[in-house]
């Protein structure tokens, strides 16, 4: 590594690091698997032409020290300096792209309240193709520039402002799914902003569809499509069939929300007479790539469902407080082997960093295992015992758990993943990370990392080995 003396001051803003072709010389953290933090201490990551991971060579490794040698020879070779850790990229599983606006609004009322009164007067704007790409813009840079490397996007009814979605995507680099919203129940959607038909919003997803898979800067599959249908209630049975069987056809990714409000929950059992789970699964709207937001009321029927056709469930800790009204059982689904992820779920959660949701969702669990109420004595309060997940967990759900929900392969550092990543300044002054020397080894620096930082610790960020945000440069030029 390099022993130059440094602090961010040092670092210049304006160029940026490639890393396609290069080798890069990195310390830091990943976790491939629930539970084991991997720890990277002076490792050679090879990068491909394609942006993916070719090998990763530890200092104890036979090959390490040819590779060093050759890379600095051919000019190829990258360091990250001291006291930057590089950690994968982060994976949003809920993310509501136009209501970036109201982010850290509105949260004041019922989620049936919240979507008539806010939300879906504010999503109608995207009408406007110049409001969307104002706000578009915006959101996918602040986004990247948090370490969120990958978004799952729910966009709004509008063809042209969910294509400016894609196109913002596109441009900044940021791998991204990105859905049209389906919604065309009018008992449950405002006539100025719905789908005029159940055919409008099959077709309109369709149309969606084409446009990202033939788009000519998507060749290597960045941006990927998503059928969307909004939630039950806003959607007729004619649209959810119709959506189901278009992505059984097109072998889509699929995003909804589940069971997220007592409101919402006690809907579907009216309407449908089962759970939102058992009448997406009817639908055909469960599969591998489909992402179920929130869940939190589901039952262990419902998880053993949703393990079964192998889908995922995109934890939202911060709306779950404003929205929920319980906490998700967390653990009991990991125990039980779904997939899941952590969604920021824009503006539902007022915060656009994974790294708070990762910390919302540890001490949500923290509080499930307790339980609340002061009045009982402990042995009452708690109902939930084993129900706490740790930083571990949190960072996991964050990377790999994310990446697997949406069956792509990202998340860690391993050959055939794309490299996505994120350099964190653990020295960073105006960042909050505070380590120190001769305390903070191993385990314990991610631990830091994971509860204090915050953006100005995130100096670099990388998708397919292009840099696409950054304030780290040139101290870490190619030898
Ligand atoms: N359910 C239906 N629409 C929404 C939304 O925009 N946000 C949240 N959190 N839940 C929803
Ligand atoms: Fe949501």
């Amino acid at each position: 590594m390099s022993d130059a003396p440094r602090h961010s001051s040092d670092t210049r803003t304006g160029e940026t690091i490639q890393l396609r072709g290069k080798t890069l010389l990195a310390s830091g953290f990943h976790m491939p698997a629930r539970g084991s933090v991997g720890e990277l201490e002076n490792a050679l990551i090879l990068v491909a032409e394609d942006g993916t991971i070719a090998s990763v060579l530890r200092p104890q490794d036979p090959a390490y020290d040819a590779e060093l040698k050759a890379a600095r020879k051919a000019g190829r070779l990258a360091t990250l300096p001291n006291g930057f850790y590089l950690l994968p990229g982060l994976v949003d599983l809920h993310v509501h792209a136009p209501q970036y606006p109201q982010l850290g609004q509105a949260l004041d009322v019922p989620l049936e309240i919240w979507l008539h009164r806010y939300t879906f007067p504010l999503e109608a704007r995207y009408a406007d193709a110049a409001f969307a790409k104002r706000s578009y813009e915006l959101l996918v840079r602040d986004l990247l520039a948090n370490g969120t490397t990958t978004a799952l996007y729910f966009a709004t009814i509008h063809q042209d402002a969910t294509r400016i979605l894609v196109d913002t995507c596109l441009e900044q680099g940021q791998r991204a799914l990105v859905g049209k919203v389906a919604m065309d129940n009018p008992g449950e959607c405002p006539d100025y902003y719905r789908d005029v038909s159940a055919d409008a919003a099959i077709d309109g997803t369709r149309v969606l569809i084409d446009y990202v898979r033939t788009h000519p800067s998507n060749a290597e599959g960045l941006v990927k499509p998503v059928v969307t249908p909004r939630f039950i209630p806003a959607c007729s049975d004619a649209a959810l069939e119709g959506l189901g069987a278009l992505a059984a056809e097109c072998g889509c990714h699929v995003q909804t929300h589940c069971s997220e409000s007592d409101w919402e929950h006690s809907y579907v059992l009216q309407r449908h007479g089962m759970s939102d789970t058992e009448s997406l699964d009817r639908f055909g709207l469960l599969g591998r790539r489909s992402v179920l937001a929130h869940a939190g009321f589901i039952t262990e029927k419902d998880m053993e469902i949703i393990a079964l056709k192998r889908s995922a469930v995109a934890h939202c800790p911060l709306s779950n407080a404003y929205f929920g009204g319980a906490v998700f059982p967390l653990k009991a689904a990991l125990e039980k082997a779904l997939n899941v992820g952590l969604g920021t779920d824009i503006s539902g959660g007022p915060s656009a960093s994974l790294f708070d949701a990762m910390r919302t969702a540890i001490m949500a669990s923290r509080m499930l295992e307790s339980g609340i109420e002061p009045d009982l004595p402990a042995h009452e309060r708690s109902r939930r015992k084993g129900a706490r997940i740790d930083f571990r967990d949190a960072f996991y759900l964050a990377t790999t758990g994310g990446g697997i929900s949406i069956d792509l392969p990202i998340g860690r550092f391993a050959p055939g993943c794309h490299f996505d990543a994120i350099a964190i300044d653990a020295k960073a002054e105006h960042g909050t990370i505070r380590l120190l020397d001769d305390l903070d080894r191993g385990e314990a620096i991610l631990q830091k990392i994971v509860y204090t930082a915050s953006k100005p610790n995130i100096a670099a960020v990388w998708v397919a080995g292009r840099q696409v945000s950054s304030s780290l440069t040139s101290t870490m030029g190619s030898e």
